[in-house]
């Protein structure tokens, strides 16, 4: 049984937490708005605990379910708290202004930048970023398992990663080392940007990105 936290109590938290729980992991919230964090611990029941944002982390795994632009601050608030962690990037650094451009620099990922303010002191694996997260809630869209890219450069952090996303109920696609981010964000901006086109009216925030078969 792993431990699996969680920084942030809004919709991906609450939806990532549905799958681990489904695979009989525990999860442990750690939310900066204690009255939310506290309602979704109850609305999960068992399996489901929660914290502050801040507390010290027990456990391997840490989901960071928060906005990219708050990345940064997050991280650099816990220091060396996250030291020797998996860290899961899950975010999709888009301007959700325009769904035109990402926010990060040419020639990196959020995820690579994530890895940089850690500094090596733990280990970063993208994931999630292309689920949505009402699908998350039900693990399947058109009754297919929703497919989870995966990418990381360590092969045990990629490896335990794909383990909770399988006992969830989910399909992990391992993509490769840290810099695949790049092409899993930017494919998010191109899906997005359908999802908000009024021309593609089929395509909702209850679609999915799916290899198939
Ligand atoms: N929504 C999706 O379907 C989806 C899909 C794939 C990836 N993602 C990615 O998942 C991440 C979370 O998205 P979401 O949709 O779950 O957003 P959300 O519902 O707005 O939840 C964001 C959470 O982050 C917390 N937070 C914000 N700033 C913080 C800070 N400085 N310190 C601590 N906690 C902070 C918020 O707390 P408060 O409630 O107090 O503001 C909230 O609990 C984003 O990076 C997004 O790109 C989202």
């Amino acid at each position: 049984m792993t431990l699996v936290n969680i920084i942030g109590s809004g919709k991906m938290a609450r939806g990532i937490a549905v799958r681990m729980l489904h695979g009989r992991q525990p999860v442990h919230f750690l939310g900066r708005n204690g009255e939310q964090t506290r309602a979704l611990v109850e609305s999960l029941g068992a399996g489901a605990t929660g914290g502050s944002v801040g507390d010290a982390i027990d456990g391997s795994v840490v989901f960071l379910a928060v906005p990219h632009s708050e990345t940064r601050s997050v991280v650099l608030e816990y220091g060396d708290g996250l030291k020797g962690k998996i860290i899961v990037d899950i975010s999709n650094p888009v301007d959700y202004a325009t769904f035109d451009k990402l926010t990060t620099a040419p020639g990196t990922s959020a995820a690579e930048e994530t890895a940089a303010l850690l500094q090596g002191q733990a280990d970063v694996v993208k994931a999630f970023n292309t689920t949505f997260s009402a699908t998350l809630e039900e693990g399947a869209v058109a009754g297919q398992p929703l497919d989870v890219f995966i990418a990381g450069d360590s092969e045990t952090a990629k490896r335990q990663i794909s383990s909770l996303v399988a006992a969830g109920g989910l399909r992990p696609i391992d993509v490769g080392p840290l810099r695949r981010s790049r092409e899993l964000e930017a494919f998010m901006l191109l899906v997005m940007g359908l999802q908000v086109n009024p021309e593609h009216d089929r395509y909702n925030w209850n679609t999915a990105v799916k290899i198939l078969p």
